[in-house]
């Protein structure tokens, strides 16, 4: 099997288990579960999900622990986009190929559909967390694993690069800022899903510290090329408006450095990543590539 077709096994298991998560359509808060999962019912490409448990995978993990917290990560993304593209924020018409939920839905809904996901997540835990309290190894885990992402969400996470970036709409950042940004708004999502995936697998402290730093450096390259897209991208295959960043006068890496440093940026940084993780002595059939491929994507 190629690596995209096992890469699609993947994503198609993570469709399966965040479908498994999301809230009934119906009562009288029925309106606010369809803008719920308007957004993450449109697609994506799962990567954080996907990544958890390859990380789960590398460390021996194979129990159904993992299952919530990959439902739990996309819906913390999901959160993260459907706020991004708010009015009040990057004002953007169209994500996953489809209008945004603040179109579809109004702001308001948009707003509180944000808010429920976020909510949802932490819901999800939490009852695997109970779940599993007769089982004292994995509970521990479970709740390292719940620590990891709501701090990772939060104030010192992706919530808290998003208030920086907003915030220079229209300034020039220098070096050190747009690193914090990157690092916050876009590396901790994804550092907590390797994290969480090593975590739940029994992986000692140190590896799990490895997992952080290839996160960091993964999330790092993952915004830089998102930037280059915003740029060179196209808007069909994307799913999403190009040049958002430019109507939001944002300072980005491109505008900062250009795209062939960019380019050049993303690459040294998945190596630093890819060496780290060839280090841990772990290997895994698919992690590797997909690392790998974010370096060129095209959406
Ligand atoms: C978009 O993330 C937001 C960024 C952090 C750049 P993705 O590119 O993973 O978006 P989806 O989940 O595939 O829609
Ligand atoms: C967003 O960065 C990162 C988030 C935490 C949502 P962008 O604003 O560049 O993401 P896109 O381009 O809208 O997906
Ligand atoms: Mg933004
Ligand atoms: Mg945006
Ligand atoms: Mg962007």
């Amino acid at each position: 099997m190629s690596f995209r077709e096992e890469l699609a096994k993947y994503t198609a298991e993570a469709e399966g288990i965040i479908a498994s998560f999301l809230p009934a359509e119906e009562g009288e808060a029925g309106k606010l579960a369809e803008a719920m999962n308007y957004s993450i019912n449109a697609g994506g490409k799962r990567l954080r999900p996907v990544m958890m448990k390859m990380a789960y995978e590398m460390f021996g993990g194979d129990g159904e622990i993992i299952r919530p917290f990959m439902a739990a990560m996309e819906m913390i993304h999901t959160h993260s986009l459907i706020h991004d593209d708010l009015p009040a924020m990057d004002n953007d018409e169209y994500r996953r190929g489809k209008k945004t939920t603040h179109i579809v839905y109004g702001e308001a809904a948009a707003i509180l559909a944000g808010d429920g996901l976020l909510n949802l997540a932490y819901e999800t835990a939490a009852q695997a967390l109970v779940r599993v309290s007769g089982d004292p190894v994995t509970a521990q885990r479970a709740a390292r694993a719940l620590a990891i992402l709501s701090g990772k969400t939060g104030f010192a996470g992706m919530i808290g690069g998003q208030s920086v970036d907003v915030a220079m709409d229209g300034k020039k950042l220098t070096s050190s800022q747009l690193d914090f940004i990157y690092r916050l708004k876009t590396g901790a999502l994804i550092e907590a899903s390797l994290m969480i995936g090593a975590v739940l697998a029994g992986a000692d402290e140190d590896q799990v510290r490895t997992m952080e730093v290839i996160g960091r450096k993964i999330g790092i390259a993952f915004q830089i090329r998102d930037d280059i897209l915003d740029v060179t991208g196209d808007e069909r295959e994307l799913g999403k408006p190009t040049h958002s960043d430019e109507r939001n006068e944002k300072t980005t890496y491109v505008t900062l450095y250009g795209l062939d440093k960019a380019n050049t940026d993303v690459n040294l940084l998945t190596q630093e990543a890819m060496q780290l993780l060839g280090g841990l002595g772990r290997p895994h059939p698919l992690l590797p590539d997909l690392l790998r491929s974010l370096v060129q994507r095209t959406k």
